[in-house]
């Protein structure tokens, strides 16, 4: 009997079919919402779940489905899936790291670029009709080129918002778990500091960070007032990682220039107030939204859930005490 596999979000068509040369898939590729009822429904006699970043996959999840074997998330980002939990039950799980690396730096530059320059609202206020005149004074933005740029969460996107900071001439902070080595400071021209130094020295501050209990709320209002008046603030890691409110707040009062967010606290709901704010970029959780990426997710989860059914080691493993050859 072939192992039996739910995807619980839409994936790439190519990369299902792989999928379904190996095992019968149960696919929701008209990507209807599923609820935690629905997960657990659906889950009944799997051994495998394809799942998307939105699924939560925890204690409750895998107690009640026994039979379930791997857990192959669409995404780098895990905090969806409890690992700890996984370990205990037997559970393999895998992400995506590395394919999205540079897609996800390039929306980060995107948001940057669009936040220092106000380009949402000038955007808007010509398609509505209200541009009447060029002015001297009016949408003015913050220069980019030659300024400090800070990037707190110093791994795979953090290094590539980096690099690409180069080219606009900026000195890099950097703020991280561990310490890069010397030659990729060098490489990257980028300076190790403490997050203080960080928020109180930059002209954008640009977050990295995986979500984890110690990182929910990394910037609230203590940090919020410790940055520039002139500051950008871009956030395209996860929402929590920043409380909305607070950074409502200091958009609303000019503590701080602008932002650009692709992620929120409860995603697709915003923070009251924020959708109003002239300051503020926003875009729908898109960091590795490009044909090629997605592309490559897919393919990448569907790669650990073939190797974990067929008694491989999944190459993208998060918990590998869990894998054994017996
Ligand atoms: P990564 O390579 O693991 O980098 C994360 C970095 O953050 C690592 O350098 C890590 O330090 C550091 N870090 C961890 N905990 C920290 C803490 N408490 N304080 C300071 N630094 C800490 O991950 P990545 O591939 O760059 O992805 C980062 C996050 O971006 C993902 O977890 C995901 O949530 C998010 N993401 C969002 C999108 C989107 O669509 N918007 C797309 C892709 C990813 P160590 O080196 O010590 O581990
Ligand atoms: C997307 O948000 C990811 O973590 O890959």
């Amino acid at each position: 009997m072939k192992p039996r596999v739910l995807v619980s979000r839409e994936i790439s068509p190519e990369a299902l079919a792989r999928l379904k040369q190996h095992f019968i898939v149960d696919a929701n590729q008209k990507d209807a919402p599923v609820s935690p009822a629905q997960l657990l429904r659906k889950l009944k006699g799997k051994d495998g779940l394809v799942s998307g970043p939105t699924e939560a996959v925890n204690d409750e999840v895998l107690a009640k489905n026994p039979q379930l074997k791997i857990v192959c998330n669409v995404a780098v980002g895990y905090n969806n899936l409890d690992v700890a939990a996984g370990t205990k039950h037997g559970v393999m799980m895998t992400n995506t790291p590395g394919v999205l690396d540079d897609t996800t730096a390039d929306l980060t530059w995107a948001l940057i670029l669009a936040a220092a320059r106000g380009v949402s609202n000038a955007d808007s206020t010509v398609r509505a009709g209200r541009w009447k005149r060029w002015r001297v004074m009016e949408f003015l933005g913050q220069d980019i080129y030659g300024k400090t740029i800070g990037i707190c969460g110093f791994g795979r996107i953090g290094r590539g918002v980096a690099r690409r900071a180069m080219g606009f001439g900026m000195k890099v902070l950097y703020a991280s778990r561990s310490r890069a080595s010397e030659s990729l400071e060098q490489e990257l021209r980028a300076s190790y500091v403490d997050k203080q130094t960080l928020l109180r020295e930059s002209d954008v501050v640009t977050l990295h960070l995986p979500l984890f209990q110690e990182t929910r709320h990394y910037i609230a209002a203590r940090e919020l007032a410790l940055m520039k008046k002139s500051a950008i603030l871009v956030n395209a890691s996860r929402g929590p990682i920043v409380d909305e409110k607070a950074l409502v707040r200091a958009l609303k009062t000019r503590r701080i220039f602008a932002a650009g967010l692709d992620v929120y606290e409860k995603e697709p709901a915003l923070a009251p107030g924020l959708a109003k704010l002239p300051n503020v970029v926003l875009t729908p959780h898109i960091g590795s939204g490009t044909v090629e990426t997605r592309l490559k997710m897919s393919n990448m989860a569907v790669t650990n859930c073939i190797a974990g059914l067929t008694g491989q080691r999944p190459p993208n493993l998060l918990n590998p005490d869990v894998f054994t050859t017996t």
